[in-house]
């Protein structure tokens, strides 16, 4: 199966509540991206870069993903957790980077990401 390349943009400033206090919190997108990055390094996935970035404006959602890549659908996931769905997002993301237009098909989309999706934001040249 070809692969394009594609990117997973990761948020590494949501805040995920620890607890009744205001500064009881962690930031969990700063794990993910260690883990995505080490998976696909490992796994010599290369056509899939792993990217933080600061907000994908769904903050009350961590950890949050957008899957991005040229001529396909954007993907916004939200409600990831870093360690019991990482494998789930690798295999997404090796899906949609497969895939012709970004669309995978339902049935090969992780529960996560069935249950986590935000948004589909089409490709300019659609
Ligand atoms: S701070 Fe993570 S989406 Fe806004």
């Amino acid at each position: 199966m070809d692969e394009a390349p594609v990117t997973i943009f990761v948020c590494v400033s949501c805040r995920r509540s620890l607890g009744d206090a205001e500064e009881s919190f962690d930031q969990p997108g700063r794990g993910l991206v260690d883990t995505l990055q080490a998976r696909m390094r490992d796994g010599g996935h290369t056509s899939v870069t792993v990217t933080p970035v600061d907000c994908l404006a769904v903050c009350k959602r961590p950890c949050t993903v957008a899957l991005a890549g040229a001529d396909k659908w954007t993907y916004l996931i939200g409600d990831l957790d870093p360690n019991s769905h990482a494998e789930e997002i690798v295999a997404a993301a090796l899906s949609f980077a497969a895939s012709e237009n970004g669309i995978v098909p339902w049935r090969e989309r992780p529960n996560s990401f069935r249950k986590g999706v935000i948004a589909r934001v089409p490709p300019i040249s659609a």
